[in-house]
């Protein structure tokens, strides 16, 4: 698929159906993830890889009720290990460049799993110590973005975006 495609076809799935994932699709799609680039290339990013029905219902509960996370075949939890980026780049690495790390590894893996025709969403709304209990992360290790991959069993229409010339500015604002 090209590259246009997937980004502009790109849509967030709340619905799928029960139907498990290859794990060479899941690795695909992981591999494309860590392809993105990070700060220094200190690659920050932990994966914890939910597919238990009991686990996916502390993620749901965690993450205010969204239940659409339990239906997906995995939930992807993204960590960012902080201390690696700290270590180098200190509070800029530690406040802003792990989670821009983590940004970019979750927009590959959400064009991939849709060039291979899985729906994802990006979730970000939910308590972190909560899910950090369920995943049981260890100090240090943030769970930043909780993404669902499965069959899509909706296909919604395109989300609206301001116009680029709004928000788009010539040498200065
Ligand atoms: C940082 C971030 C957090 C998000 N958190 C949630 C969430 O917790 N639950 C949810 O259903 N969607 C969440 N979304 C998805 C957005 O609602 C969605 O991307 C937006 O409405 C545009 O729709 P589209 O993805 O179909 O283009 C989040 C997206 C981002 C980037």
């Amino acid at each position: 698929m090209d590259v246009f495609e997937a980004i502009k076809g790109r849509r967030s799935i709340r619905s799928f159906a029960p139907e498990p994932i290859p794990d060479a699709d899941l690795e695909k799609i992981l591999e494309a993830g860590i392809a993105a680039p990070s700060a220094g290339n200190c690659q920050p990013w932990e994966f914890v890889i939910v597919k238990d029905p009991e686990n996916k219902q502390k993620l749901v509960q965690a993450a205010r009720g969204q239940s659409f996370l339990a239906e997906a075949a995995v939930v992807v939890v993204i960590c960012a290990d902080v201390n690696r980026t700290a270590g180098r780049y200190g509070d800029r690495g530690r406040n802003l460049y792990c989670i821009q790390d983590t940004a970019a590894v979750a927009q590959n893996i959400h064009l991939a799993a849709y060039a291979l025709g899985y729906g994802t969403c990006w979730v970000g709304a939910f308590d972190e110590k909560a899910v950090a209990a369920a995943i049981k992360a260890p100090d240090g290790v943030r769970p930043l973005i909780m993404i669902p991959i499965g069959k899509p069993r909706e296909k919604p229409k395109p989300t609206s975006r301001a116009p680029l010339k709004e928000r788009t500015h010539l040498e200065s604002f």
